[in-house]
């Protein structure tokens, strides 16, 4: 059986100053994230091959870089759109409450909904419906996409999904259902 990887990237500048959105480096813990990741990959696979998908952007980027395994970079993965509250922090945002009322469909001025990034992730879902071990270093908008959509859950319930901050999630694909592990790290 083949594997699925999910991870979100490790802790970003971004994260630390409560921000959401940009293109910010990794943190100091972040990067042990990053350095901790190989060892636990290759106990899992051994010497079975994986590719590991990335976005455009640097936190993930640089989240992969010390795994040893192709790589690719897909814009698609990119995380939703925050428009014009890109670079703020909630408490920020005033259509914080709005944005709940409906949070799927919730599209940012000048940015995307979750609706939204489902839509554009629909190549990325198809193309990993083909492929054999993948690894998808991500964001956390973008990962409840994803999850959601391997578990079969619903919409209302997707933008609300906990995808934890270092930690590996492993599916195994079943003939009904997947399979799931998680891999915690303590850093
Ligand atoms: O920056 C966006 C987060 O990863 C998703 O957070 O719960 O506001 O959609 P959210």
């Amino acid at each position: 059986p083949r594997s699925i990887f999910f991870s979100r990237h490790g802790e970003s500048m971004y994260h630390l100053m409560g921000k959401i959105g940009g293109d910010s480096d990794l943190s100091p813990r972040g990067k042990r994230y990053a350095l901790a990741l190989p060892k636990l990959i290759k106990e899992n696979l051994g010497d079975q091959p994986l590719t590991v998908w990335t976005s455009t952007m640097k936190r993930t980027i640089q989240t992969s870089e010390h795994l040893p395994y192709p790589k690719l970079q897909w814009k698609a993965l990119d995380e939703i759109d925050a428009g014009c509250c890109d670079g703020k922090t909630y408490e920020e945002i005033e259509e914080t409450s709005i944005r709940d009322q409906d949070k799927f469909n919730y599209r940012y001025r000048g940015g995307e909904s979750y609706r939204d990034a489902i839509n554009r992730l629909e190549p990325v879902i198809m193309e990993l419906e083909r492929q054999q071990n993948i690894m998808i270093v991500g964001h956390q908008a973008i990962l409840r996409c994803m999850y959601a959509y391997f578990h079969n859950l619903p919409h209302e319930d997707l933008p609300y999904i906990r995808i934890p901050l270092h930690t590996v999630i492993k599916l195994t694909p079943k003939a009904y259902g997947c399979e799931e592990e998680r891999y915690r790290f303590d850093i």
